[in-house]
C-alpha cells in the first residue's frame, strides 16, 4: 500500500537524530535540552505521597483545580495580572502538547501563521498538518533581531497567528519591551491570535526581565501563553506544562486537548500544586543557570569558537567559523564521531537551512559533565 504522506517534507528530529548518534558513539551529549542532574527529592517524594494516596486515575479534564490556583497565583504574583483557574488555565503534557492544541483549536486551511527562524521544531509541522501556511521570517543571524518592519511586510488577511518564544531556543535571546510593544502595535485591532512560548521563562540572565505577552493588555487578550514545568523543575521526561489564555480562546483549547489528552497525569499534578505554592523552587533558577554558563563559557575561553554569552535558556551558540568551513550538521556529525561530543546544527532549525556555522549546546550540565565538554571543545 502507498501512503500519501500527510508531512512528506518532515524528517525525524535532530534531537532523536543527535541523541542517538550520541548513545551509539558514546558521545558526551550537550544536544537535546534536559539536565543531567536530579530533579528536588522533595517534589519526587510529593508524587510517590500522591500515588500512594490514591491520585491514581483520570485528573479532572483542564487539570487539577489546586493547581490551575497555584499558577493564577503565580500569574498575580509575578506579573501582577489575573487568569481565572477555573476558565482560562488548562494542565497539559508539556509546552508541546500545548502548542499543538492550541494551533489546532484555531488555524485553519491555508490560515498563515507568522514564525521566527531559527525556530523550535514543532510550530510548522503543526502548522501544516492543520492545512496552514507557516510564514518564515529570518531572525538577522548576527543578534537574532525581529525586524518588525519585514513582519508587518508579511501580514495579510489570511495572517491567523504569530508565534514568538522568549528566551528563544536556540539563540539564548531575549525579547525586550520595546520588542513586544512593536508586536502589540502591530496586532491591536487585528484577529490575530499570538502563541508565546515561554517555557523558559524561568531561565534569564544578567538582570533582564522576561517580557511576558500577558503583561501587555493588547497582547494578552489574544494570547495562548505556553510554559513547561520540565524546564523549570528538571524533569523533562514528566512532560507537563500549562497554557493560559483569555477563556474564549481556552474553550477552543479544551475542545480539541479532551479529544487529543482527555487529562494528564494525575499525581504528578498534585506533587505541583503544592510545589509551585513556595516561589523559591523557580525564582532562582536564572542564578543558578547563569553560575553553569558561566562556569562553561570561562572555560571556552581558551576554544576557537566564538559566542556570545546566552541571555536566556539553557542553551549557548558556538561559532566555529575560525575551524572549518564544513555545513554544520556534517561538522555536527563528525565531532560526535570522531571527538566524541555531540551537538545540534541549527540550520535545521532556519529557514532554508541557512547555515551560519553555529552549533547549539545544552550546558543544563553537572560542572563535571561542562568540564569535560570545554576539554573536547577547547582542543578542536
Ligand atoms: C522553545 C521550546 N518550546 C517548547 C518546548 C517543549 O516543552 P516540553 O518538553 O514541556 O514539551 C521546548 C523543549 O525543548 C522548547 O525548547
Amino acid at each position: 500500500m502507498n501512503i500519501n504522506s500527510k508531512l512528506p517534507e518532515i524528517p525525524t528530529s535532530i534531537f532523536a537524530i543527535m541523541s542517538g548518534l550520541a548513545t551509539k558513539e558514546n558521545a558526551l551529549n550537550l544536544s537535546q535540552g534536559f539536565p543531567d542532574f536530579k530533579s528536588d527529592a522533595k517534589l519526587i517524594e510529593l508524587v510517590n505521597k500522591a500515588m500512594i494516596n490514591g491520585y491514581n486515575q483520570y485528573a479532572p479534564m483542564p487539570g487539577v483545580f489546586s493547581l490551575r490556583e497555584a499558577i493564577a497565583e503565580k500569574f498575580d504574583k509575578l506579573y501582577q495580572t489575573t487568569y481565572n483557574p477555573d476558565t482560562e488555565i488548562t494542565i497539559t503534557a508539556g509546552g508541546t502538547q500545548a502548542i499543538f492544541t492550541a494551533i489546532t483549536a484555531t488555524v485553519k486551511k491555508d490560515d498563515e501563521v507568522i514564525i521566527f527562524k531559527p525556530a523550535y521544531d514543532c510550530y510548522e509541522p503543526t502548522v501544516e498538518l492543520v492545512g496552514g501556511k507557516p510564514i518564515s521570517v529570518q531572525l538577522n543571524p548576527e543578534n537574532f533581531k525581529i525586524n518588525w518592519e519585514e513582519v508587518k511586510s508579511l501580514i495579510t488577511s489570511k495572517t491567523r497567528m504569530v508565534i514568538i518564544n522568549s528566551p528563544h531556543n536556540p539563540s539564548g535571546k531575549v525579547l525586550s519591551k520595546e520588542d513586544m510593544q512593536q508586536l502589540e502595535n502591530l496586532l491591536k485591532n487585528t484577529n490575530i491570535l499570538l502563541i508565546s512560548d515561554e517555557v523558559y521563562e524561568h531561565i534569564i540572565f544578567d538582570h533582564l526581565i522576561h517580557e511576558s505577552a500577558c503583561l501587555y493588555p493588547n497582547l494578552k487578550e489574544r494570547t495562548f501563553i505556553i510554559a513547561s514545568f520540565g524546564k523549570t523543575f528538571h524533569n523533562t521526561g514528566w512532560k507537563m506544562g500549562y497554557c493560559a489564555a483569555p477563556a474564549y480562546l481556552t474553550a477552543e483549547f479544551r475542545k480539541v486537548h479532551q479529544f487529543n489528552v482527555f487529562c494528564v497525569n494525575h499525581p504528578i499534578q498534585i506533587a505541583l500544586a503544592t510545589y509551585l505554592k513556595n516561589e523559591q523552587h523557580y525564582l532562582n533558577l536564572g542564578t543558578f543557570y547563569q553560575q553553569k554558563r558561566d562556569f562553561f563559557l570561562n572555560l571556552m575561553k581558551e576554544s576557537r569558537f566564538e559566542f556570545t554569552p546566552s541571555s536566556g535558556t539553557y542553551f549557548q551558540l558556538l561559532n566555529y567559523k575560525n575551524i572549518t568551513d564544513e555545513n554544520d550538521f556534517k561538522f555536527a556529525k563528525r565531532l560526535t564521531i570522531e571527538n566524541k561530543i555531540a551537538t545540534i546544527p541549527i540550520s535545521v532549525f532556519n529557514e532554508q537551512n541557512l547555515d551560519t556555522k553555529v552549533l547549539r549546546v545544552c550546558f543544563a550540565k553537572s560542572e563535571e559533565t561542562l568540564q569535560k565538554a570545554a576539554e573536547i571543545l577547547c582542543k578542536i
